[in-house]
């Protein structure tokens, strides 16, 4: 394993830490009281703006630097104690202001759920979403609002008013440890998807970060890595799903990542966060450091970065504390500047609604069970709709209601699903599947969510004999596949922050149980439980292969759900499935070897914004699965295809009819095209919907695409330039299966950086 470590410690040292304390909220989380007269910042009546243009005048700064420093909330011993005032076991806190009913700031991971850090990691049972990558899978963004605002009341109902999610770092390294967080490697459906889960995880008037900015693309050397890019690649690929997901969900912070970005610390970078974030975009949030990532204090405050985060614990000084104090006596930093720094935080804070709706003192670790019973089929909607079915030869799937001896081979699918690692890890209710796995400390541990598929499988066929197989041992597993009607095999990769993968190959030697179960057994389905792309050396020879990535707390039951047809397979790839790495843009992973705390780059212009399916495409390689690809249970055409362009805006419509004789959900895709070319790749994802149709319905979808999918960024404008000519609008199920085009024409047009700029 490549490995770098933040909270490098080992962790079972932390077995035993202090006891749990429910009242840190107490103090600080009152309603305002005071009449606002007396402190008009708390008149709800006015502006976020205005509330925190009074609030700051009004403070001393002290004050002012206590909303802008932040405390390590995790016993950690003998390394960190956690900030009394903290949640136990979360990820930070921040102090508040009672004079003035500030409240503190409870600050918890992450995408999937709430989290639970350090020693009291099993203190905190909650409901964990599929990976971020399978919720975008689903191509559904009021499922990703629905996810999004349940970890978000779990959130607030914990005592939480920050929830650090948002992961939208594009895919382009399939080995990145944390790809599983992510929204996948296209701009606009992370955009999209991402954006969503915000905007429901801020409708509990909590905050929600948007994260790692920018360009944190691999876990391999994470503290020293700079990412190189030119402005135009970053403008038309990472920097344009943070754009769209922003625009679209207004998260009230963005936390900078680890990375250098072209040598620059992304935290104390001039460019991505004064000029990009706060100028270009015209952001009015506020910028905290990611857990490490702060390095300087007037040089960081200086360049856009308003919050240091775990200052007490994981910058090589409390930054944002004394050194900023005596920059600004020294005047390294301006009273103004500070200002703007407590203002934002501030704002934010009056914006989400922490202020006027304070998040409840916890009275008790624990959530109803009536709330985690709910809790969970939204989850398990949200994994059934993930799925993808990637192959279904001879309709294989829906398995053969018919059937009476099925065998249930390998990861551990007797008993749960596996989840991803590190800072985003959920604790489930009713313990862990498995125990004794490593690592058992940081990153890990491994867990496996308590829902099991073969239980799931077993309640669907009462009459038939549905037998377990750990898959350890090939050829016993190929017997038990043998004796059966159908072979399921599982098949895992645990994929974790801090670390990458070293291959694209399964771990643990389940390629060589699939291909043994497989040689056994014509009729096998290949269950992948992945935090992103896998090779398949065994693909010719199996029947059926799914894609369930790390599905959360109900994956057992979706994936059975799935698997007998109860609900349509109707997943689609966020992501491209490479057949090699040899085909990858960085064939061998950078950084790796290198000594801890070696400085060393990452060169993206290799593909510049060409980042997935459009390297795959600019290069004429064929994927093993394409970016968009997905089969359904049902059928669907697509007919009607019409493109019509007024200005800078284009407008496409076309029916979907199910021509299938079951129920089901597709996503058809539009792909956009310059015929001149002079883009980064042959094709852009310009929009998508997810239908739902009965049997022989229809559906018209209208998509209006976005003019900046239509442009290139000009450097020296600024702002974005569409080219007069043709470009041809084309319908399809993947990427790479369109099955209409549609031309307009564009008249040449100029755009500015954003609706926003300042
Ligand atoms: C991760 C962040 C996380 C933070 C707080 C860091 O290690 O990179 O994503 O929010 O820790 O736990």
């Amino acid at each position: 394993m490549t490995r770098t470590t933040l909270r490098g410690l080992t962790l079972a040292l932390l077995i035993g830490a202090s006891a749990p304390a429910l009242t840190a909220n107490a103090a600080l989380a009152q309603a305002p009281t005071a009449a606002p007269s007396a402190r008009p910042w708390l008149d709800a009546k006015l502006d976020a703006d205005k509330r925190a243009d009074l609030a700051v005048a009004a403070m001393t700064n002290d004050e002012k630097f206590t909303v802008i420093f932040g405390y390590f909330g995790a016993d950690m011993k003998p390394k960190y104690t956690r900030h009394p005032d903290s949640l136990d076991a979360s990820a930070g806190y921040v102090a508040g202001v009672p004079r003035l009913g500030i409240p503190g700031q409870w600050q918890t991971d992450a995408g999937v759920g709430v989290a639970t850090q350090g020693a009291r990691q099993d203190l905190r049972a909650r409901t964990a979403l599929p990976a971020g990558i399978a919720t975008a899978a689903t191509w559904n963004p009021e499922l990703a609002q629905q996810g999004g605002a349940m970890i978000g009341k779990e959130a607030r109902d914990s005592g939480f008013n920050v929830q650090l999610a948002g992961g939208v770092n594009l895919v382009r390294e399939p080995r990145n440890g944390r790809n599983f967080e992510y929204g996948g490697e296209d701009p606009w459906l992370a955009g999209v998807m991402v954006a969503a889960q915000i905007r429901g995880i801020q409708s509990n008037k909590i905050i929600s970060t948007i994260k790692h900015y920018a360009l944190n693309a691999q876990e391999t050397g994470r503290f020293v890595v700079s990412s190189n890019i030119g402005e135009t690649a970053a403008r038309t690929s990472d920097l344009l799903a943070f754009q769209f997901a922003i625009e679209q969900s207004d998260p009230h912070s963005v936390m900078c990542a680890y990375n250098r970005v072209n040598g620059t610390y992304a935290c104390e970078n001039d460019w991505l966060l004064n000029t990009v974030l706060k100028k270009d975009w015209g952001y009015k949030g506020y910028v905290m450091s990611d857990w490490g990532a702060d390095h300087s204090s007037a040089k960081a405050a200086n360049a856009g970065l308003d919050q240091e985060s775990a200052g007490d614990a994981f910058d090589k000084q409390p930054f944002f504390a004394a050194p900023l104090k005596a920059d600004l006596a020294a005047g390294r930093v301006s009273q103004a500047r500070i200002d703007d720094m407590a203002r934002r935080v501030l704002r934010a804070l009056f914006a989400s609604g922490a202020v006027d709706h304070p998040v409840p003192t916890p009275t008790s670790h624990d959530l109803p069970a009536a709330t985690l019973a709910a809790h969970a089929k939204i989850t398990q909607a949200d994994a059934e709709e993930a799925i993808v079915l990637l192959k279904n030869d001879g309709d294989l799937l829906p398995l053969a209601k018919t059937a009476k001896t099925i065998a249930v081979i390998g990861a551990h699918a007797d008993v749960g699903v596996l989840s991803g690692g590190g800072s985003s890890q959920v604790y489930p209710a009713g313990g862990r599947a498995v125990k004794g796995l490593e690592p058992a400390t940081w990153p890990g541990p491994v867990i496996y969510y308590p829902s099991s598929p073969l239980k799931a499988l077993q309640a669907r066929y009462p009459n038939a004999k549905v037998v377990y197989d750990d898959g350890t041992d090939p050829a016993r597993a190929a017997k038990l596949a043998a004796e059966s009607e159908l072979a399921l095999v599982f098949a895992d990769q645990w994929t974790t922050e801090s670390v990458d993968a070293e291959t694209l190959n399964l771990p643990k030697n389940q390629d060589a149980t699939i291909d043994a179960v497989a040689s056994a057994n014509k009729k096998t389905v290949v269950v992948l439980i992945t935090g992103g792309p896998v090779v398949m050396p065994w693909l010719d020879k199996v029947g059926a292969v799914v894609e369930a990535w790390y599905p959360g707390t109900a994956g057992g039951e979706a994936i059975a759900r799935v698997l007998t047809g109860e609900v349509d397979a109707s997943g689609r790839l966020p992501v491209t499935f490479p057949k090699s790495v040899a085909d990858l843009p960085r064939p061998k992973l950078d950084g790796v070897g290198k000594a801890e705390g070696e400085l060393f780059d990452v060169n993206y212009d290799i593909e510049g914004a060409a980042v997935g399916y459009k390297w795959y495409d600019l290069k004429k390689i064929e994927p093993l699965f394409p970016f968009g690809h997905g089969l359904s249970y049902g059928k669907f055409a697509y007919s009607g295809l019409t493109a019509n362009a007024a200005g800078d805006k284009v407008t496409v419509s076309f029916d979907v009819k199910n021509v299938g004789a079951r129920a089901g959900k597709d996503v058809p895709q539009v792909y956009v095209s310059p015929k001149a070319g002079g883009w980064e790749a042959p094709k852009r994802l310009a929009g998508f919907k997810k239908v739902s149709l009965a049997p022989g319905a229809t559906q018209r979808v209208t998509l209006t695409v976005d003019p900046r999918l239509l442009a290139t960024w000009d450097e020296t404008a600024r702002g974005w330039s569409i080219a007069a000519g043709q470009y041809d609008i084309a319908l399809g199920s993947s990427s790479r299966s369109l099955v209409a085009t549609a031309p307009v024409t564009l008249t040449s047009a100029k755009l500015p950086v954003s609706p926003n700029a300042r």
